[in-house]
């Protein structure tokens, strides 16, 4: 390749790259890869994956016989344990967190290990029924503490 061609075309490529990478990560819906460790036998966590799922995720599901095993590993604490815990990129989010949290995390990008809706709430996302609790979601800080970040009522 001529050197003059060669000035021309890395330049270009590297504005071509730069374009596709700011496309992929200002998109308005935040488009995310999910993965949901859930229990086999667990509906409700399938409800919940279903719903990002409309909400335009890819979400990839992996069943886990011993869910204690993956609370452990993500260092999910006691008290925040739910059904199902995702991956949503570097951050954790268990239990039934409503789509527009988890997008929140994507479009915000806090500086916090990720999000939990401990127990299940009565029409939480997924848990729908015929009645609704109030629950809060809360912030899994990167120092072991939580803090409410969102309340629904
Ligand atoms: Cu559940
Ligand atoms: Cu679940």
């Amino acid at each position: 390749m001529p050197t003059m061609t060669k000035k021309i075309l890395i330049p270009a490529i590297a504005v071509v790259a730069g374009v596709a990478a700011w496309m992929l990560t200002t998109g308005e819906n935040h488009a995310a890869e999910i993965t949901v460790y859930k229990s086999p036998s667990c509906g409700c966590c399938s409800k919940w994956a279903d719903h990002l799922r409309a909400g335009g995720h890819t979400v990839n599901i992996v069943k886990v016989e011993y869910m204690g095993d993956i609370k452990e590993k993500f260092g999910i604490p006691a008290n925040m344990e739910s059904c199902h815990t995702a991956k949503v990129g570097d951050y954790v989010v268990e239990g039934h967190v409503p789509a527009k949290d988890v997008e929140w995390l994507l479009a915000q990008r806090p500086d916090i290990k990720g999000l939990a809706v401990p127990g299940m709430p009565q029409g939480s996302l997924g848990m729908e029924g015929r009645y609704k609790d109030p629950y809060d979601v809360m912030a899994l800080k990167s120092d072991g503490s939580v803090a409410v970040h969102a309340r629904h009522r």
